[in-house]
């Protein structure tokens, strides 16, 4: 069935031959039950009309920053916040590069910036344009982002080309749109996540981590906000944008992440640990920069709290997921820690091999939970976080079910 009835879909249109194609993107939508407003860059409209999409759309074309009839129409940030998605199709090379930098020199790059709805961009341009690292270096940072990358498709192009570089098909585009707008599995499930390492402090310049570099968590942020949760990610030092939709706050040492994350934890559904949180704290931290010339430091150290543990013992908890980072036994030591921290599931990384786990692009996980065990295979963090966001989701929803069905 078809998520479309009722949906609310801002097409940008930009300059490029692909722009006839936007013509029957928005009379399928239309057909589909949507509601659909366009927005025109100048360039745009020297391919296609803006009549034409008025009369597909039933409703008025937006092309201008400063229009002087807005108060017949909406104003930009109106727009973007009356908007369920926001799909730019056909994105040109020109309009990647300036949604790359932030630029709102235009309506449509000014209702990118305003709107915190999901974005998507289905370029269109020569295959050596698309080709060229510029291109490739705007659209990969667009996507680490949480922007959709909808195509482009291969084939031949207007100019006489052969390659990668055509907007994809209205139908394709459609289909992508319905399936983006569709409820995810987290849908209403407010979720609460830790990432990245902590810092204990030695002395005022020097500090006690790990090599966590959060792209793990940020990546199962990044999925649980795609699921339809709504994610507070309380994050270690790192050096990482936010993913698209997700709400964040930045903490340095264990026991102020602890603090971050019991402020929180009251109104949250689901808890995943993914935080690589040091066990221990310095007991004497120096006043002053530690001088190399002063005898060798003894440092003192004392226990952290332990968050997922804390979090799990509580009589109100969410539903508590937490990671294993080990380097040997790790079924072993993952079965342990479910157990002893009273988890509902754990996901366990190797972390003693270079290409997986710490700081990598890449991880695998075993995931288990009480009577169960499933692999995720070896593959980007972005795949990994995806498959394992699914594992939480049907195990929380056959929770609650079951809780629901005893009452
Ligand atoms: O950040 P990346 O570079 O992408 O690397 C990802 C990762 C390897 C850090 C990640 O996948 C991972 O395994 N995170 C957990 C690392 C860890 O600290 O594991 P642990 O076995 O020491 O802790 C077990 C669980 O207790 C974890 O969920 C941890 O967040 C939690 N914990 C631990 C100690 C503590 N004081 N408080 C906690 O909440």
């Amino acid at each position: 069935m078809s998520a479309l009835g009722n949906k609310k879909v801002l097409l940008g249109i930009t300059g490029g031959i692909a722009a006839y194609k936007a013509a029957e993107l928005v009379r399928l939508l239309i057909k589909a039950g949507a509601e659909v407003r366009v927005v025109m860059t100048e360039s745009a409209r020297e391919f296609v009309q803006p009549l034409t999409y008025q009369a597909l759309s039933g409703q008025p074309v937006y092309t201008d920053l400063f229009d002087k009839h807005a108060d017949s129409a909406m104003d930009h940030i109106e727009l973007a916040r009356w908007c369920d998605l926001l799909l730019v199709a056909p994105a040109s090379a020109d309009f990647l590069a300036k949604l790359n930098a932030g630029y709102a020199d235009n309506l449509l790059l000014t209702l990118c910036l305003a709107s915190k709805k999901p974005l998507a961009v289905a370029p269109a341009m020569n295959q050596q344009m698309f080709a060229n690292a510029a291109t490739h270096d705007n659209l990969a940072a667009l996507a680490t982002r949480g922007v959709l990358i909808w195509g482009p498709a291969e084939g031949d192009q207007a100019c006489g080309d052969i390659g990668p570089g055509r907007m994809l098909e209205p139908e394709q585009l459609l289909a992508l749109i319905d399936e983006a707008l569709a409820p995810g599995p987290l849908d209403g499930v407010a979720l609460l996540l830790t990432a990245g390492p902590t810092r204990e402090a030695i002395d005022p310049v020097r500090y006690l981590s790990n090599r966590s570099s959060g792209k793990m968590g940020f990546a199962v942020a990044a999925a649980a906000a795609r699921a339809g949760a709504r994610v507070t990610l309380i994050s270690g030092p790192v050096a990482l944008p936010t993913p698209a939709g997700v709400s964040r706050t930045d903490v340095e040492s264990a026991r102020e992440m602890h603090d971050a994350v019991m402020a929180r934890v009251g109104d949250c559904d689901i808890f995943v640990a993914c935080a690589a949180v040091s066990d221990y704290r310095i007991a004497n931290v120096a006043g002053h920069k530690l001088k190399k010339d002063d005898a060798p430091p003894v440092l003192e150290l004392e226990l952290n709290p332990d968050i997922l543990a804390d979090v799990s013992a509580l009589a109100q908890r969410p539903f508590c997921v937490g990671f294993a980072a080990e380097t040997r036994d790790v079924e072993k030591y993952a079965l342990d820690k479910l157990e002893r921290k009273n988890l509902d599931l754990i996901a366990a990384n190797f972390v003693g091999s270079a290409g997986r786990g710490f700081e990598a692009d890449d991880n695998q996980l075993e995931v288990y939970w009480r009577g169960g065990h499933a692999r995720i295979e070896r593959g980007p963090k972005a795949a990994v976080a995806k498959r394992l966001i699914e594992l939480i989701a049907e195990r929380y929803t056959g929770r609650h079910l079951s809780t629901d069905s005893d009452d």
